[in-house]
């Protein structure tokens, strides 16, 4: 007999159809493919080029000191890397989860700089490297859970968002964070289309970020983040739907108003800002209860807040189960 495995939901299957660019236009309108060798023309640059596109999207520099964490949750398989770094959603690469595998090669993740503005003492643009190097690294093993019910094990490398914030001194006034990826429609072909309403922004309430278990993640397996994982740095909070992990993130502001998350923007009905997994409460087309683990066959049961409730659970207490979606 014939076993079908149901396809996975995709983002793009709750977009409204208007933007929704299939995956040939997209490619088309970011002008990957239809250069001189989709168009048959020799190029001397061909193979160069292609080379190129894959720079940044394989095995990177090895991470040293890195310590493990007592945070990190235990007993279940890591995810591999094959799995974590070819299945992936990062629209600014294109709609389909082979996407940024494929495509990331052209975003460049140094040199990079981190701007931190609003509600702050210590606004500015700060390198890369002057915006991590004072932290030691820590691994962090989180199971991640994506709204479309699929999850992962994935040990993080990174540094706890809470000393981050601690450093630039946020304000009494300072009630959220905002969080937003860089905007290069030069390096990011995707930015090129009208997919999504760029750049991409998250946002977190100010006790949520100063959670011990939320991080911003710089590698995992102990190795710099490729670029389809969200290069140079990323945000993780492994209580919610994946997509509160925006990547490449390029500028953080302290605000007192709740941040628009790009996917509330895209589709008000569906996805909130709190975001916290919930297998209670059904997204508006699919239910939460199960979830899929990559590189496994069975569906497994999807837990509150994705299981790490005790640490999390006392952020939201008397507040409607339905509000925090
Ligand atoms: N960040 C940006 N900038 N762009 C995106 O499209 N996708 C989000 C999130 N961060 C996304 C993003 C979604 S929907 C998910 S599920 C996770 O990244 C996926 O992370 P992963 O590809 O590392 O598994």
């Amino acid at each position: 007999m014939l076993i079908r495995k149901a396809p996975d939901l995709r983002f793009s299957d709750i977009t409204p159809k208007s933007l929704y660019l299939r995956r040939r236009e997209f490619l088309k309108a970011a002008g990957i493919a239809v250069g001189a060798a989709a168009a048959g023309v020799a190029s001397p640059f061909a193979t160069d080029a292609a080379a190129q596109q894959k720079q940044g999207t394989g095995h990177g520099g090895k991470l040293a000191n890195v310590k493990k964490s007592p945070l990190s949750t235990t007993g279940e398989k890591l995810t591999s890397w094959d799995d974590i770094t070819s299945y992936n959603n990062f629209y600014e690469f294109g709609p389909y989860k082979e996407d940024p595998k494929e495509n990331a090669g052209t975003l460049k993740p140094r040199p990079w700089t981190i701007q931190i503005d609003g509600f702050v003492e210590k606004k500015g643009t700060f390198g890369f490297e002057e915006f991590t190097h004072p932290y030691p690294l820590e691994e962090r093993v989180y199971r991640m859970r994506c709204v479309e019910a699929w999850s992962m094990v994935i040990p993080w490398v990174g540094i706890p968002l809470k000393d981050i914030i601690a450093a630039y001194k946020p304000t009494s006034q300072a009630k959220y964070v905002e969080f937003v990826t860089a905007f290069n429609p030069a390096q990011m072909p995707g930015q090129r289309t009208r997919m999504l309403p760029w750049p991409y922004v998250e946002g977190l309430r100010m006790d949520e970020a100063m959670n011990p278990l939320a991080i911003l993640a710089v590698g995992l397996y102990e190795e710099e983040l490729p670029n389809q994982d969200g290069a140079p740095i990323r945000l993780v909070t492994p209580w919610k739907y994946g997509f509160k992990g925006i990547k490449s993130i390029s500028k953080i502001r302290f605000v007192d108003y709740q941040p628009k998350n790009t996917w509330q923007v895209m589709t008000p009905h569906g996805y909130g800002s709190y975001a916290n997994v919930n297998p209670n409460v059904a997204h508006p087309r699919w239910s939460q209860a199960t979830e899929r683990r990559i590189g496994t066959f069975f569906r497994q049961k999807t837990l509150p807040f994705n299981g790490y409730a005790d640490q999390v659970a006392s952020l939201y207490s008397g507040m409607d189960p339905k509000k925090l979606y």
